[in-house]
């Protein structure tokens, strides 16, 4: 049974601070903590767009949530230095155990799909200019039905499109929102627990592995499987 794997991309695949070296060129030292809001807030009108179906892309909901990030933080930041904060959003860098962890699965035979609230496109160009686009089976865009995650209409869209079933798919994500997200709808989770500093969400549904990279992914998940068949 082939398993089937989709990776997050924003803070899973791709680092998001990739956008504090250009900011801090802006603002000085409030880059780090202008990037945190920055991404938290992107994420919450993302959450918010889908609890109220009032789709629009991703795209929309990051240049959004600059502009609001600019009004908290009062740093009148204009049109140019705004484009170029954007811009550097759709160049962010991948971590760097992404590359050789993703050549590892592929040669571990897994079927690989990059899984995002990003629309297709701008996904398509975030992984090519991070030269990780040869890695993935396909793209699956939650922009398809017009929701985000961790709305389980999501999860279940990338098993339609991938054909594979809750029991042999794998959602790949340091976002605990998308990791108990995609656990709920009966799919395994992996949470890539980048910093010791990350706190899981204490709702009582715990990832199915928690591994602090991509290293050793294959061996995490066989391993696992191993056990599963011997239990059963
Ligand atoms: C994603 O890439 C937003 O990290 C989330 O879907």
């Amino acid at each position: 049974m082939i398993t089937t794997l989709g990776f997050d991309v924003y803070g899973t695949l791709l680092d998001t601070n990739g956008v504090v070296v250009t900011l801090s060129t802006m603002i000085g030292n409030q880059a780090t903590a202008f990037a945190r809001t920055w991404r938290e807030k992107q994420l919450e009108y993302s959450f918010r767009r889908g609890l109220m179906r009032h789709y629009d892309s991703f795209s929309v909901c990051i240049r959004q949530a600059l502009d609001f990030t600019c009004s908290l933080y009062q740093t009148p930041l204009d049109e140019a230095q705004r484009t170029l904060l954007l811009k550097t959003y759709r160049t962010l860098p991948p971590f760097p155990d992404v590359i050789p962890g993703l050549r590892q699965l592929q040669s571990e035979n897994f079927r690989i799909y990059a899984f995002s609230n990003g629309s297709a496109d701008t996904v398509e160009k975030l992984l090519e200019h991070a030269g990780l686009l040869d890695s993935f089976l396909g793209i699956i865009s939650v922009e398809d039905i017009r929701s985000f995650k961790p709305d389980p209409a999501v999860y279940a869209h990338f098993l339609r499109k991938t054909g594979a079933t809750g029991g042999n798919a794998w959602l790949i994500s340091s976002n605990p929102f998308d990791v108990i997200g995609a656990c709920s709808t009966g799919m395994h989770a992996m949470w890539v627990r980048r910093s010791p500093e990350a706190i899981f969400d204490p709702w009582g549904i715990e990832p199915t592995l928690t591994v602090p990279s991509l290293a050793n992914m294959a061996f995490q998940i066989q391993e696992f499987e191993k056990r599963r068949q011997m239990l059963s």
